[in-house]
């Protein structure tokens, strides 16, 4: 495993813990945020001190833990404006229903509202709630008015919730909150691989899944995260290329400093491919429906008597084939990402030769994997030269050896 990187070398966060059960994830994004050299001062709501206890929380952090807005000893020297100056940025993670509401009207009746009501620092909301929470009117009022006064959002995700419930509500992973955080304020472009391997050189990304309208307010969709591919736009940038992220609907931030374009459908990813050839490199990560409702609702479908709609399937584009047959504006290395349940490396040489393509990063996205929306993945590199499988990493660190040998393929020629 390589070292991580100092992305956020000298950076002063504020950590706000609110009163949500993802509060336990606060402890390993403070963990990862001190491992990027940034210094963290946390505060705890009152809820979220049964949730998590302070001295966990300032064992991690290194640093005491503020809790009430009436200390004695810190308002002496008015530690509440002390505390939101001396910050860089003010992290809210879990930012709970109760904190967003308190935030968006400007309440200040305990430390961690008080805090955000006395800064002129940017601020970072990492939300987590039940889906009805999220979903509830009041509660998107208050998103937007945050949105207004600009407030960043860090998710959150669809997922299953400690309630039981499925849906978006999800406080989204450390891992992404820390994206987040490096976008709003990293020195990440400034970090360049030794060598610079893909300096002068341009990568065009695809990443998530795509969203095909059933109605005006439905769609299919599937469980790609889109990490993996950002993770690819992110380390191909820091080795120095010019980066082009087309990404379908995802709950994670756009990597800082890399172009990013934003899709829905296949149609549109194709577009947008097409439009930003060509490339040195094409890396086609995202998870493309292979199908679109031809019978698409202008309206929203109601339910019928008679029974469900019958929805007509008709073939999306393939984005990866029409890459790789691109002609005179075919990038010199083609990429393709196989998902496979079963069957993988065999699924994955088929894929291979049948796109016309240089290298196929196969992986299997069965369940028990959890490598769809999860943080790791375990790949297989299938080229003409063969079959590489590679242990189970970060999906950061497949990304750091995927441009090193995006690196080695183009030296020796592409294809
Ligand atoms: C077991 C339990 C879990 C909770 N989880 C959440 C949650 O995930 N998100 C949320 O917004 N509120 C949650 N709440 C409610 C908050 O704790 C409550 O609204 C509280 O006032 C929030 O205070 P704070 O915003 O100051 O942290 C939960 C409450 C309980 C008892």
């Amino acid at each position: 495993m390589s070292a991580i990187e100092r992305s956020l070398d000298g950076k002063r966060i504020l950590l706000i813990i609110g009163g949500g059960i993802a509060a336990y994830k606060s402890l390993d994004l403070i963990r990862r945020l001190r491992e990027r050299g940034a210094s963290v001062r946390p505060v705890l709501t009152a809820a979220g001190k049964q949730f998590v206890t302070a001295l966990s929380v300032a064992s991690l952090a290194g640093a005491s833990v503020h809790e009430d807005l009436f200390s004695l000893t810190e308002e002496a020297d008015m530690g509440h404006i002390e505390l939101s100056r001396a910050a860089d940025l003010i992290v809210v993670a879990p930012a709970t229903a109760d904190l967003l509401a308190r935030a968006a009207n400007g309440l200040a009746n305990d430390l961690a509202s008080t805090l955000l009501l006395a800064t002129d620092k940017k601020v970072l909301m990492a939300p987590a709630m039940n889906l009805r929470m999220w979903l509830h009117p009041a509660t998107c009022r208050n998103v937007m008015q945050l949105q207004s006064d600009g407030v960043l959002f860090a998710g959150p995700a669809d997922g299953e919730m400690a309630c039981g419930e499925f849906g978006p509500g999800r406080m989204v992973e450390p891992i992404d909150i820390i994206e987040a955080i490096e976008s709003a304020i990293g020195s990440d472009t400034a970090i360049l691989l030794p060598g610079a391997p893909l300096a002068g050189r341009k990568i065009v990304i695809t990443s998530g899944p795509t969203h095909e309208p059933i109605d005006p307010v439905r769609y299919i969709a599937n469980r790609s995260s889109g990490r993996q591919g950002h993770a690819i736009a992110k380390a191909a940038m820091r080795a120095g290329a010019k980066v082009v992220l087309i990404s379908g609907p995802v709950s994670i931030s756009d990597p800082a400093g890399v172009e990013t374009i934003h899709v829905e459908t296949a149609q549109e990813m194709l577009e947008a491919v097409r439009a930003h050839l060509p490339a040195d490199i094409y890396v086609g990560a995202a998870a493309v429906a292979d199908w679109r409702v031809e019978n698409a609702g202008e309206q929203k479908i109601k339910k019928s008597p008679s029974g469900g709609p019958l929805l007509q399937f008709s073939e999306n584009p393939d984005i990866l084939a029409h890459v790789a047959k691109a002609g005179k504006s075919r990038p010199a290395l083609v990429v393709g990402f196989a998902a496979e349940t079963q069957n993988v490396i065999a699924y994955a040489q088929d894929k291979l030769g049948r796109k016309k393509c240089d290298l196929i990063v196969a992986n299997d996205v069965s369940a028990e994997m959890g490598v769809m929306g999860g943080t790791q993945n375990s790949v297989h590199l299938v080229s003409a030269l063969g079959v590489e499988s590679w242990d189970r990493l970060d999906k950061e660190e497949v990304a750091r050896r995927l441009v090193t040998v995006f690196a080695d393929l183009l030296e020796k020629g592409g294809r």
